[in-house]
């Protein structure tokens, strides 16, 4: 467990007492239980718009060095198309699927495309699937993935799976809107499995990421960026409407991706909780203790230093929202979904307005929180929905409401 041993080594480097991980801890859910906080300033020191990207720029290069990591080196940034894919019509015709393979630091990235028949230019969804590409579309013509896969026998991908994710992904709703889809199985990239960063791109890579270098989310958020490269060659999609999506561990990635590479036009997090939109700092279901201990592989090893530590944190999760103005962001929370502390996925939204603001936009325009399914939209976004961890249709709706409002200036 690579993971483990550098925790141990960095403990003993700095001296942080807080380093033990409180792995056993209960999970708080009492708001009168969260300890006293201060939410670190996105504006410190600075009064006006033309501030703000060296502001910025400080507060993205915190966040790389002390929680997502450093992409170690950009020498296997370029992609390369190892098959076009063929066209077929599908959703009786009105939709166009392909399926073009990249390959990128030596791994196959196999995308799934659905764009409207006939489209030219079209805005485009952009998200990574959780179990493969045979799982959003019930499609014979969608190879199963040959990659490890998460919670399934043997970690393989099944026949039986195809279209079990079908209700995640509300297809025809994005193309009668004009959108195109495009999403790829995020262990494509990088398995989601801690295994000393010996696997997926990390393969290419000569060196282990050193403490400030990246972590899984640093590198699925990178694969995005290398897709939308890869969509600056579409001619049927505008790579500068690229909205970035993801749900949970993919929201905390959308997230990075969005702050990371501001070529993408707006940026949504569902159910992204902890480690994403979730204020770090309250506490609240997930902590970072917990999320660096169950997933070590997610976070570089500095993160580890804020285990039971979230004071020290030189930023929260406020401030990572705030990276992506002044383009429009989501977030979006679910009744159910407490391990994600939904009202702390709010108070970010809320706390990243200030710099929307500096900047000329709206940011949230609801001061408190909005009540279940009443979804406020400015620049920021966000909604409570009834139910679970999970995308529904009502989330969709919402996402393509807001992405037609500002990609394609439709009220
Ligand atoms: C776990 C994890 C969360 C994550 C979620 C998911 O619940 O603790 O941080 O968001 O998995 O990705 O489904």
């Amino acid at each position: 467990m690579m993971r483990y041993r550098s925790c141990l080594i960095l403990a003993l480097t700095i001296g942080v007492a807080h380093i033990a991980i409180a792995q056993d801890a209960k999970p708080n859910y009492d708001e009168s239980k969260i300890p006293a906080y201060t939410l670190p300033d996105p504006l410190a020191g600075i009064e006006s718009a033309a501030q703000w990207p060296a502001r910025r720029k400080q507060i993205l290069e915190q966040f790389a060095a002390e929680m997502f990591g450093k992409v170690p080196t950009d020498k296997f940034n370029a992609i390369s198309v190892k098959d076009a894919g063929t066209r077929k019509q599908v959703l009786g015709g009105k939709a166009t699927m392909w399926q073009p393979v990249i390959t990128l630091a030596g791994r196959d990235l196999n995308l799934l495309v659905v764009m409207p028949t006939d489209s030219q230019q079209a805005p485009a969804f952009l998200a990574y699937n959780f179990h493969g590409n045979h799982t959003v579309l019930d499609d014979a013509d969608i190879p199963l993935t040959k990659n490890w896969v998460r919670s399934k026998p043997d970690n393989r991908a099944r026949e039986e799976d195809r279209g079990s994710a079908a209700s995640r992904w509300a297809v025809e709703k994005i193309i009668d809107n004009g959108f195109a889809l495009v999403t790829l199985y995020y262990g494509d990239v990088d398995p989601d499995v801690d295994d000393g960063f010996e696997n997926g791109v990390h393969a290419a890579f000569p060196d282990k990421p050193a403490a400030d270098q990246w972590g899984s989310i640093a590198t699925w958020a990178w694969g995005l960026s290398r897709v939308l490269d890869f969509l600056g060659t579409v001619p049927e999609i505008d790579e500068t409407r690229v909205a970035v999506m993801g749900h949970s561990r993919l929201g905390k990635t959308s997230l990075w991706a969005g702050a990371n590479d501001e070529r993408f036009a707006l940026v949504i997090s569902n159910n992204s909780g902890c480690g994403g939109a979730a204020i770090s700092r309250r506490r609240i279901g997930e902590s970072v203790a917990r999320i660096n201990t169950s997933f070590p592989h997610w976070f570089c090893d500095n993160f580890l230093k804020y285990n039971d530590n979230e004071s020290q944190l030189p930023f929260d999760q406020h401030m990572l929202i705030a990276l992506m103005a002044p383009r429009p962001v989501y977030v979006a929370s679910a009744v159910e979904d407490t391990w994600a502390d939904p009202r702390g996925e709010f108070l970010a939204a809320k706390h990243a307005t200030p710099v929307y603001e500096l900047l000329g936009r709206e940011g949230l325009p609801a001061d408190e929180m909005p009540a279940v399914d009443e979804p406020s939209q400015g620049s920021i976004g966000y909604h409570i929905r009834s139910g679970g961890h999970s995308v529904t249709e009502f989330d969709w709706t919402q996402y393509i409401k807001f992405a037609k409002r500002h990609l394609m200036n439709e009220q």
